[in-house]
């Protein structure tokens, strides 16, 4: 028996990537339903040999669906979800709105796979620099024991959607040619520039990307109590995110005995060659599933503590690989 899916966002760079991994990893769909807004109805995305017409998202779009897998914004899950779940099917949202409410599952399937089975309905999917960091830092932490982590992203402009990373190529072309430009959805210069992160500012001077790292990783490590400090700043990369990560722990950590950790982590991958002074990059991890570890070294300020560098794809392991990997626990499938 198939599965009956939805991708709510279809065309968005998410629920593209969605497409492509459920054919890619054979995930067995009985029906599968694309869902975008009212702008998209209509066209036709391709699906194996088939051509699915994109449908307008309503409140009953989801009549006779076991899964929704659901990246259309914030606000569409807070709208959309609940009648997803009364009409039958199991969300996995994408988006933050759900994250942090309690009862609802945060998960990454190689951390903590058992929230799985406590969803009511709603099943989240976390923050794409949450998800790429904790997968190196987890087993390190059960290793050693994390007392501290302070880390530093540099991400990619996928994380702002599909439309973010053409105004990057577009705006990197009028510069080379001399043009102005236009900018509609990034805020501020983005083409050979740099800047903190334009997810909204709260009241202690922390954005709120680097607030859902904070928070989301205590809830997935099950300690509310973790000390976690992060930075994230926008570069003009298409989909892969970089992060260098500064852990003090309580045992005093082995750098060797670290690379073997990590190198039998599922998941995760140790790229570098220290010779040739070549460590991950961006386009090394962009469309890989593995995020890409290395550059470890310990802190010559202060004992016991890391120091490393990880690179993953944003929109894979940080959003619908994560995603899929959790439907695929879910309905046993793998
Ligand atoms: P559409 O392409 O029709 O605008 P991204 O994260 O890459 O920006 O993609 C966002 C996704 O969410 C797209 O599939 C987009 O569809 C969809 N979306 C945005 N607004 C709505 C809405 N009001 N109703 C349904 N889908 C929406």
């Amino acid at each position: 028996m198939g599965i009956r899916v939805a991708i709510m966002g279809a065309t968005g760079a998410v629920g593209q990537e969605f497409l492509t991994l459920l054919r890619e990893r054979n995930f067995p769909i009985s029906e599968l339903r694309l869902l975008a807004s009212a702008r998209s109805a209509g066209k036709t995305m391709r699906f194996g040999d088939e051509d699915i017409v994109v449908q307008e998202l309503t409140h009953n779009s989801f009549e006779g669906l076991d899964l929704v897998l659901a990246s259309a914004g914030g606000s569409i899950s807070k709208e959309y979800a609940p009648s997803a779940v009364k009409a039958g099917a199991v969300v996995v949202d994408n988006t933050s709105y759900y994250r942090m409410k309690e009862g609802v599952p945060l998960v990454i399937p190689e951390i903590n796979p058992e929230a799985i089975f406590q969803h009511k309905g709603i099943i989240a999917n976390p923050n794409c620099s949450t998800i790429i960091m904790c997968l190196p830092l987890f087993p390190l932490h059960k290793r050693y024991g994390i007392k501290r982590v302070v880390v530093s992203t540099y991400q990619a402009a996928s994380g702002a959607g599909a439309v973010a990373m053409q105004e990057l190529l577009d705006e990197t072309q009028a510069k080379i040619d001399g043009k102005d430009f236009n900018r509609t959805v990034i805020p501020h210069p983005y083409a050979f520039n740099l800047f903190p992160h334009n997810s909204p500012m709260t009241d202690n001077g922390y954005c709120e990307e680097e607030l859902k790292m904070i928070n989301e990783t205590r809830k997935i490590f099950g300690d509310e109590s973790l000390a976690i400090s992060a930075t994230c700043v926008r570069v003009p990369v298409l989909r892969a995110h970089s992060e260098s990560v500064n852990v003090e722990f309580v045992k005093d950590p082995d750098v060797d005995e670290c690379y073997k950790i990590l190198a039998q982590t599922e998941g995760v991958e140790v790229l570098e060659d220290r010779t040739a002074n070549r460590w991950a990059m961006p386009l090394d991890a962009s469309g890989k599933d593995p995020v890409l570890v290395g550059r470890l070294r310990k802190d010559i300020s202060l004992a016991n503590t890391l120091e490393f560098w990880v690179v993953g794809d944003q929109i894979r392991k940080g959003a619908a690989l994560n995603a899929v990997q959790i439907a695929e626990k879910l309905f046993k499938t793998r």
